[in-house]
């Protein structure tokens, strides 16, 4: 069952049932200033950090699902209704939802008015702006009772929750004309307010929640607002919202617009007051300035519509498959950005106070953002490289706002320092700009022990090596990319967290997932080093490369499939001698990936397993068989119930390695399959089943094994959405920017035919034609601007715009 449609040409999705399987929300905002939104007009707004900046407040996990946002009631005589249904819930008589590039327009029709909701951050501001436009389509007079409402968070959205005791009493507010101001605490250390303002002048106000919603009421039934008669509240203490209420008369046919506008100010400490007490609000009135009227507030709706073209013109696609090119062109492009400036922080599952910015996550959340605004990425890779330890380690994670590494979600994860090659390298092969491996710097944020980033690099390859295990594998640490296979843990107290549990000493699990990606990005620090020249220090680390493939076919293979880890006790981890979890799918992708045993056959025989032993109906399971019973030596992982998260579920994350896997055996046709088993544009038809947005990827699905298979939970913030994406541009569609030049090495299945795609690649657009042929890779001939090219690399050049004509064998 359907709950929308997708319509391209907008790049919207278009909700017209109000009531999906579950809140299918949206982003809004690009930099800075950021708003989740749900199809409901439910969500929250922060600034740069969800935890430290939360501007207002949201519930998560409660009944009513979706509980708090920017919501507008609207009184016409004696019936109240919302544009976006809930949350008061009276049947429309219409109603639509259109989540589109960061914005989202919800329109809800009820006896003759239409109500439309337009929501987005202008670019380059700290403001959600929405424009409500009223209209009166019915042959009689309209006296509408407009409120808007949201309620202020008291910034730090952790302490917002649960210190009660403080903040009840903390609240405060100030009144002036259209605009609430929100001040709890801008005393001596904030130096930040926010603010609700209506560009008209409003009839009342409300910002007392007790006084608006009524004490035992619900965001369904304001008091106020069914009474028909704002109370002029201002808040001291409890709970400050922010309503204003507005008169709004309309003649038959006519309409009227409205700008709102949820700000959030900054002063410098010298210019913080008007007057004792009293705010100064000069910063306020200039943002204000900005966006207060329709015709300013669409000029920077234009924007945002051109930033998006501009983005959107970098990579794409033109295929007979209409799911794929959206997916392709619209909306995992979108969702890279989303994941690029979330991490795994802020979503309808990620509840904003428990994750910053993941030092793994973020760097493998690049390889699908590079090539829209490559500055953002540069400047990413060195925020992350800041917090990593000098001898190659690294912190879990950080926070966006101060930008230091914590070990909140624990450390010690060993494939972390990794991840970083990888993002270096598809900046540099993206950009081209090499000054990147120069620049100083610090070592755990401290400037004193800033060294170029180069040796970051070189840190993280050597901190595997000189991390290496019995059989010369790499010691896993905590954990490597599953954060569930806890070997060292031993944790038998149910209060402990897997995350920082002290691991027991003396543990030499090692693991095959981080020796595959060990050869994958070792091979890309030993290519980095001859680029520039340091052919000594690439001739030292392709020695460890190599060893590693050996350590791998030595003591990493099980017979038919790589073995997963070697545990606690040096005892084999996903072997057909195990009882459970015989089978793990991270070092198949991973030592397919690096192409390990590939003339032995081990590959084919590794991913033969996985089809034979991992594949479903609705994707590739992450290990079988699931764990039935907690395995002491194994942790989180064998807490789950069969089928769900990392026991079993189908991981998104991880699929695209085997998809990546396939095309190194050159079977596009499996390739092929396992995306469109995952892709969300495929799964649309089965939103009840699914349950999450059909237009973004969720981290997890339930695998075969689970009570509902094929349920979908965790959607938006997945390093799912970057590997997905660079899977089918990078190796299947095979447009692979390389060091020096795009290279164009398809693996496609023949029945797919001919396509195009579009590539903005070194200030160039290179126009590509495909001609498929009856094995689907390997290029035959290739031509640009007519002649021909040997190889298949189209070497850089000083053209704008080459055209270029690719035959497949
Ligand atoms: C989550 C984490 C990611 C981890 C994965 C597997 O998605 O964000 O870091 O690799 O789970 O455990
Ligand atoms: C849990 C989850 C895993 C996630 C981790 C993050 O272990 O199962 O997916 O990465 O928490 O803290």
């Amino acid at each position: 069952m359907k709950y929308g449609f997708f319509e391209d040409a907008s790049r919207e999705y278009v909700i017209t049932n109000p009531q999906t399987p579950w809140p299918w929300i949206n982003y809004l905002g690009n930099e800075d200033f950021f708003s989740l939104i749900s199809n409901s007009a439910g969500g929250y707004s922060f600034y740069k950090d969800a935890k430290f900046r939360r501007l207002t407040r949201y519930r998560y996990n409660t009944a009513p699902i979706d509980n708090g946002g920017r919501y507008f009631y609207i009184k016409d005589e004696d019936t109240v209704w919302s544009p976006g249904w809930k949350p008061v819930k009276t049947p429309l008589d219409s109603y639509e939802c259109r989540h589109g590039m960061s914005y989202t327009k919800i329109t809800g029709v009820k006896n003759g008015v239409s109500a439309e909701v337009l929501c987005f951050i202008p670019l380059k501001s700290w403001a959600e702006v929405q424009k409500v436009k009223l209209t009166n389509n019915s042959d009689k007079v309209k006296k509408l009772k407009l409120s808007s409402f949201m309620e202020w968070c008291l910034w730090n959205a952790e302490d917002d929750q649960n210190n009660l005791q403080r903040n009840l009493s903390t609240g405060e507010v100030e009144v002036v004309d259209s605009t609430i101001y929100h001040k709890t605490e801008y005393k001596e250390r904030r130096n930040h307010y926010a603010f609700y303002h209506v560009n008209a002048p409003i009839q009342g106000f409300d910002t007392d929640r007790e006084s608006f919603v009524g004490l035992y009421n619900e965001f369904s039934n304001p008091q106020v607002v069914f009474e028909g008669k704002p109370r002029n509240t201002v808040a001291h203490g409890w709970s400050p919202i922010a309503s204003h209420y507005l008169e709004v008369e309309l003649k038959p046919g006519e309409t009227k617009e409205f700008v709102f506008i949820l700000g959030y100010i900054e002063n410098p400490d010298d210019e913080k007051w008007e007057s004792k007490g009293v705010i100064n609000k000069k910063r306020a009135k200039e943002l204000i300035a900005r966006f207060d009227t329709v015709e300013k507030v669409n000029a920077a709706f234009a924007d945002l519509k051109s930033y998006w073209d501009n983005l959107l013109s970098v990579y794409m696609l033109k295929s007979s498959d209409e799911k794929l090119n959206r997916s392709v062109n619209i909306w995992n492009q979108y969702q890279c950005m989303v994941t690029f400036n979330m991490s795994r922080s802020a979503s309808f599952f990620e509840v904003g106070i428990g994750r910053g910015m993941g030092f793994r996550d973020s760097n493998q959340d690049l390889i699908g953002f590079v090539h829209q605004i490559p500055e953002r990425a540069r400047e990413r890779i060195i925020d992350i490289a800041s917090t990593q330890f000098e001898d190659g380690g690294a912190y879990h994670q950080y926070q966006p706002l101060t930008k230091r590494g914590n070990n909140a979600i624990g450390g010690n994860f060993n494939d972390d320092p990794l991840w970083l090659i990888l993002s270096t390298t598809v900046y540099i092969k993206e950009t081209g700009d090499y000054s990147i491996l120069d620049e100083m710097v610090p070592f755990d944020n401290d400037e004193t022990k800033a060294k170029p980033h180069f040796d970051h690099l070189k840190a993280s390859f050597y901190h595997v090596v000189n991390n290496l295990g019995p059989h010369k594998l790499p010691l896993i640490g905590r954990a490597d990319w599953n954060d569930c296979l806890n070997l060292n843990c031993f944790s038998n107290n149910p209060n402990e967290s897997f995350q920082t549990t002290e691991n027991q000493k003396g543990g030499t699990a090692e693991s095959l997932m981080i020796a595959g990606l060990f050869v994958v990005y070792g091979r890309d620090f030993v290519e980095l080093c001859r680029q520039i020249g340091k052919n000594a220090e690439a001739d030292a680390a392709q020695i460890h490369v190599n060893n590693m493939v050996e350590a791998i076919k030595t003591h990493g293979w099980d017979g038919e499939w790589f073995l997963r880890a070697y545990d606690f006790y040096g005892k084999k981890v996903g072997s057909k001698e195990n009882e459970e979890g015989k089978i793990f799918i991270e070092s198949q992708g991973w030592c397919t990936m690096a192409g390990i045993g590939v003339e032995e056959g081990m590959c084919k025989s590794a991913l033969d397993a996985v089809k034979r032993d991992l594949d479903c109906e609705y994707g590739i399971v992450l290990n079988n068989p699931a764990f039935t019973k907690y395995v002491v030596e194994y942790g989180e992982i064998s807490t789950y119930p069969a089928g769900y998260k990392e026991n079993a579920g189908i991981f998104c994350h991880n699929n695209p390695w085997i998809m990546i896997g396939e095309t190194v055996i050159k079977r596009p046709d499996m390739a092929m399959d396992y995306f469109k088993k995952i892709c969300p544009a495929y799964l649309e038809e089965i939103s009840d089943l699914h349950k999450t947005e059909p237009y973004v990827y969720s981290q997890m699905i339930a695998g075969k094994d689970a009570f509902k298979p094929g349920e979908a939970k965790n959607s938006w913030l997945t390093g799912t959405a970057s590997w997905n994406f660079y899977a089918i541009s990078h190796s299947i569609l095979g447009i692979k920017p390389q060091y020096n030049g795009l290279q164009i090495d398809p693996c496609v299945p023949p029945s797919f035919g001919d396509y195009q795609v579009q590539r903005k690649f070194r200030g160039a657009t290179y126009n590509i034609q495909i001609k498929n042929g009856s094995k689907g890779f390997g290029v035959k001939r290739l031509t640009v601007d007519g002649k021909v090219v040997e190889g298949n690399i189209i070497p850089l050049g000083t053209a704008n715009s080459l055209n270029i004509l690719v035959e497949l064998d």
